[in-house]
């Protein structure tokens, strides 16, 4: 009949205007929120690779900490900005920087041409070299003699590189880990005869391990490293705060006091 026609009608044109409404209030709503790879200008989004102390470091799903986090938090700081440190991985930082899933990384991250192709470094804020770790019974006392053994390193890192350039891409010696600790494990239960990684952490790693059953060797070869936190090629906006912030806290001892906590002289 027509008066059902017309409730129909009238019904369609509440459900219409419910639905109309529902939406409205739902962009409303989800309109303040960023997705994920979206960048909130407050919010400073940090990837790092959580498994290399004293710069980064993660037991179990706690908090991450570390030199390198203290610095950025204190860079943060300065520029107002409010920093959330999640762990990538190693590989997993360089993608997540790619994607914009994080603003920047920053994981003892050695600036090198390679890498300055494809990313943007903030000036360099602590200074590196390669060193071997080797059981203290080992004959080895340089890089070279290395040949022929078996070499623990972090797939990706200028440790790899190191010893690549030494003996070869196609070493057969050569054990790629996805993480240093990995690495170092080996060596412990003697799977490697030695790990190629940057000091701060063969050296960091030398007071954990019993006493007197490693050494750590240093090779003419191993060139000065500079870490630099990183961005994606061309994010400007983050990398000038960054330096800024970085800047500013090298001037006013806030990152003299955190490199003193972490790598000062114990008395
Ligand atoms: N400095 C070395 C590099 O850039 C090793 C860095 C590894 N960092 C880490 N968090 N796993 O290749």
């Amino acid at each position: 009949s027509k008066r059902e026609a017309k409730g129909l009608k009238k019904g369609r044109w509440v459900i219409a205007s419910v639905f109309l409404a529902a939406v409205l209030v739902l962009t409303a709503c989800g309109g303040g929120q960023k997705s994920g790879s979206e960048s909130d200008g407050n919010v400073l989004r940090v990837g790092t690779d959580a498994a290399y102390p004293p710069f980064e470091k993660q037991e179990g799903s706690g908090e991450i900490t570390g030199f390198d986090i203290e610095v950025i938090q204190a860079i943060a700081e300065a520029e107002g900005l409010e920093v959330r440190v999640q762990h990538t991985g190693w590989d997993g930082l360089f993608e997540a920087v790619d994607s914009g899933k994080v603003d920047a990384g920053i994981s003892a991250i050695t600036i090198t041409v390679e890498r300055k192709k494809k990313y943007d470094f903030s000036e360099p804020y602590f200074e590196a070299k390669q060193l071997i770790l080797v059981p203290k019974d080992s004959d080895v006392s340089t890089l070279e003699d290395l040949k022929g053994k078996k070499i623990g390193v972090q797939s990706g890192t200028t440790g790899e590189i190191v010893v690549q350039k030494a003996f070869g891409k196609t070493y057969e010696g050569i054990r790629g880990y996805d993480d240093t600790p990995g690495a170092i494990d080996d060596l412990v239960i003697g799977r490697v005869d030695a790990v190629v990684a940057d000091n701060g952490v063969v050296l960091d790693y030398m007071k954990k391990l019993p006493e007197g059953k490693f050494k750590t060797i240093e090779d003419n070869s191993f060139e000065p490293e500079s870490y630099g936190i990183m961005v994606k090629k061309g994010n400007k906006e983050v990398l000038d705060k960054i330096n800024s912030g970085l800047k500013k806290i090298q001037e006013d001892g806030t990152f003299d006091k955190i490199y003193e906590k972490y790598f000062g002289q114990e008395s």
